[in-house]
């Protein structure tokens, strides 16, 4: 646990976002009272403010921010001082074009919004290096400030670039990895279409071509490239700010986005990731699904993300109005109860810190419609006393500060993987039906479940907290993984694998080996031909025993390859109707699953009840399939989390007596719990 100022295992707490700058100074006085009031008692600051510190090139001003820390401190507010850096000013871009990042043509994105800069541009790194060198030196040694936050969600609204910046850092990256034009060329498969490069400076980062086909290994270099660009811009950031901050200052950022390694840059830069929650986001009248049975309970998926990266984390932003920008988004206020819910559901997965965004509506800008706690006036209403009412209860989980996720599932990942699905249709199918039918089926079965990340220094004792792990479509395999993989499951773990698994190299290149490649082995499996569902085929299914698997997507025509593999389903339809369609592997004291389809939410329940690892808590808590179940356990207590994201009340049943957190008493049997109702048992 960090021995920082916030989510250090002693308090939740809450707090929100503030824009001093937005306001007359004279309502920050009342402002800051009300929040303390309201029991928020951290601010995240200036992160969008670079003109109120360096106005002019060269010229610095601290008395705004001086002014507002003063009063924060004097109030007793704690405050997370952020860098500047996500909207450089208008006299910076304009002096200095080759910072802006560009469209794929070449043509700079201007200034007028925010996030209009490249990574990559020597002349904006001096800047930032300045700016944040200034701010830190200026404010760090403040008593109110507790923390600091990075830029602003690295890789919002534009996770590509394009700028002429970035294609020479492309060059150097790639001179770096490859270290001749001879070893790319074959990495990249050149010899196709014409593509040989006899040149460095032949190299650039995707551009527009015919068809819209850029060279898929070169754009799965290109997405390695971008999170490395984010990766030594945020460390920049952070080498600078550890000079000077106070100890038990921490470092975060909020939010995460495309291309970017998460588990390296909070590794490099941060003590701490934040998310920033926005489950409105399903209710927004643009998209809005009605048979979408996750809707705001999608947000989960998000959170396991940050889980991955910080077990205890923060919310920096969390959803306290409509979304609305005055360009798209148009969304509902929250509904009396949502915003508690949406909360809990934050702690539910390990936030021990929620800031909300933000304080009062902007009156002005893209923004005016993204609200905040308060509307325009600013006069007391139903969100403030939601809020209050948060913080009451807030007050009665303190306990569990620091607790940590519990969950015998889990659905390993690799960077690799993901951005070469970014690229690759193909692969992008299969993993996609795959992740939105793990989530579903995981969630709807309320088995709680974590995302792995798959490193280079991740140990098979890492692995075998978790029962059951599931890895749907390793397309890229290296020998390092399957290495992992087969020492987890010599140790008597169990694994899923689903089709495509192993067909590719690190490069992104098809592998001339039998299926799936370099798991052949661990999984007793052989692939003599695949193929896509036809679009005329009907839904394709298996028979397991008398349970019905489907092959989404896509089906592997499997067979036996060593002696301990046995055939568990065959397909029942589609062009490979009797083949196998489902091995198991034993392998040391494990076993491993080959499963030639992609999933579907049915066929993952169809698993986890086989396998008997659905629902862990059925013998504690009973609950409908429209409630989520999460658990954090601390010091052999485990904490029962139960969010009704609907607005019908449900019913619960508790097979044992637990402790309901909020009204202070032992309960058992069935229980009501209200529309969009939360509630926190103990299990002791
Ligand atoms: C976040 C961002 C905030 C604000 C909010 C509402 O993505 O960090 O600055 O823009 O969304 O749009």
């Amino acid at each position: 646990m960090n021995h920082t100022k916030l989510i250090n295992g002693k308090s939740i707490d809450l707090g929100v976002c503030y824009y001093p700058e937005h306001w007359d100074p004279s309502l920050w006085p009342e402002d800051l009272d009300r929040m303390l009031e309201a029991g928020l008692k951290t601010v995240r600051i200036a992160e969008f403010a670079w003109s109120l510190i360096e106005p002019r090139e060269g010229q610095y001003t601290y008395e705004f921010f001086d002014e507002f820390l003063a009063l924060a401190q004097e109030k007793g507010i704690q405050v997370i001082f952020s860098t500047p850096t996500a909207t450089p000013p208008a006299w910076l871009t304009k002096k200095y074009p080759e910072t802006l990042n560009t469209d794929m043509e070449g043509h700079p994105i201007h200034h007028g919004a925010r996030r209009h800069y490249n990574y990559n541009s020597p002349v904006y790194r001096r800047l930032c290096a300045n700016i944040v060198e200034k701010s830190a030196s200026h404010y760090a040694a403040h008593p109110a400030i507790v923390g600091w936050q990075l830029d602003n969600e690295f890789n919002c609204e534009n996770s590509m670039f394009y700028s002429e910046s970035d294609t020479l850092s492309f060059r150097s990256f790639l001179q770096a990895k490859y270290g001749s034009l001879d070893a790319l060329n074959k990495a990249w498969g050149t010899v196709f279409w014409n593509q040989t490069y006899t040149e460095w400076e032949e190299i650039h980062v995707p551009r527009k071509t015919n068809s819209n086909s850029v060279n898929p290994h070169l754009m799965l270099d290109y997405f390695r490239f971008i999170s490395d660009s984010v990766c030594s811009f945020a460390k920049m950031q952070a080498e600078i700010i550890r000079k000077y901050q106070k100890p038990g200052d921490f470092i975060t950022t909020n939010g995460m986005f495309p291309h970017i390694d998460y588990q390296r840059l909070r590794r490099e830069s941060l003590d701490v990731l934040m998310h920033d929650s926005y489950p409105n986001f399903a209710y927004c009248l643009d998209g809005f699904r009605a048979d979408d049975r996750m809707k705001d309970r999608g947000s989960s998926r998000g959170l396991a993300e940050i889980r991955a990266v910080s077990a205890v984390f923060g919310i920096m932003e969390q959803q306290s109005g409509a979304n609305g920008w005055n360009v798209s988004m148009e969304a509902p206020n929250p509904r009396p109860g949502q915003m508690t819910l949406w909360t809990m559901q934050s702690i539910a997965h390990g936030a021990d810190y929620v800031s909300y965004f933000r304080w009062r509506t902007c009156t002005f800008g893209t923004e005016m419609y993204w609200h905040g706690i308060l509307d325009y006036s600013g006069r007391e209403n139903r969100r403030l006393w939601e809020v209050k009412e948060i913080s009451r209860k807030i007050s009665r989980i303190q306990e569990l500060a620091g607790s940590l996720y519990e969950a015998e599932v889990g659905i390993l990942k690799d960077y690799d993987n993901i951005w070469d699905a970014q690229t690759d249709k193909w692969h992008a199918r299969v993993e996609s039906a795959s992740q939105d039918a793990l989530f579903t089926a995981l969630q709807q079965s309320h088995t709680p479940f974590d995302y792995v990340y798959l490193e280079n220094h991740t140990t098979p004792e890492s692995l075998l907290q978790y029962k059951l792990l599931f890895y749907p479509h390793a397309c890229i395999l290296t020998k390092e993984r399957a290495e992992l993989l087969e020492q987890y499951v010599a140790a008597g773990g169990k694994l899923i694998l689903g089709c495509r698994t192993g067909y590719k190299d690190s490069y992104g290149r098809c592998v001339m080996d039998h299926l799936p490649g370099l798991v052949s082995g661990l999984s007793g499996t052989d692939i003599a031909e695949y193929s896509f569902v036809a679009p005329d085929e009907g839904k394709v299914a298996a028979d397991w025993d008398g349970s019905r698997l489907e092959a989404a997507v896509f089906h592997d025509m499997l067979s036996l390859a060593g002696e301990n593999a046995q055939v568990l389903a065959r397909y029942t339809s589609g062009c490979y109707e009797g083949f196998p369609a489902l091995i198991r592997n034993s392998f040391g004291n494990g076993e491993v699953y080959y499963f030639g389809g992609a999933f579907t939410p049915d066929t993952v329940k169809v698993f986890l009840n086989k396998l008997e690892i659905a629902e862990p808590y059925r013998n504690v808590i009973r609950l409908p399939e429209s409630c989520e179940l999460a658990v954090r356990k601390k010091e052999g207590k485990k904490y029962l989390f139960v969010l009704n994201y609907l607005a019908q009340p449900a019913k619960i049943i508790l097979q044992v007596p637990v402790h309901d957190l909020w009204l202070g008493e032992t309960l058992f049997g069935e229980c009501d719990l209200e529309g969009y109702g939360t509630k926190v048992y103990c299990l002791s």
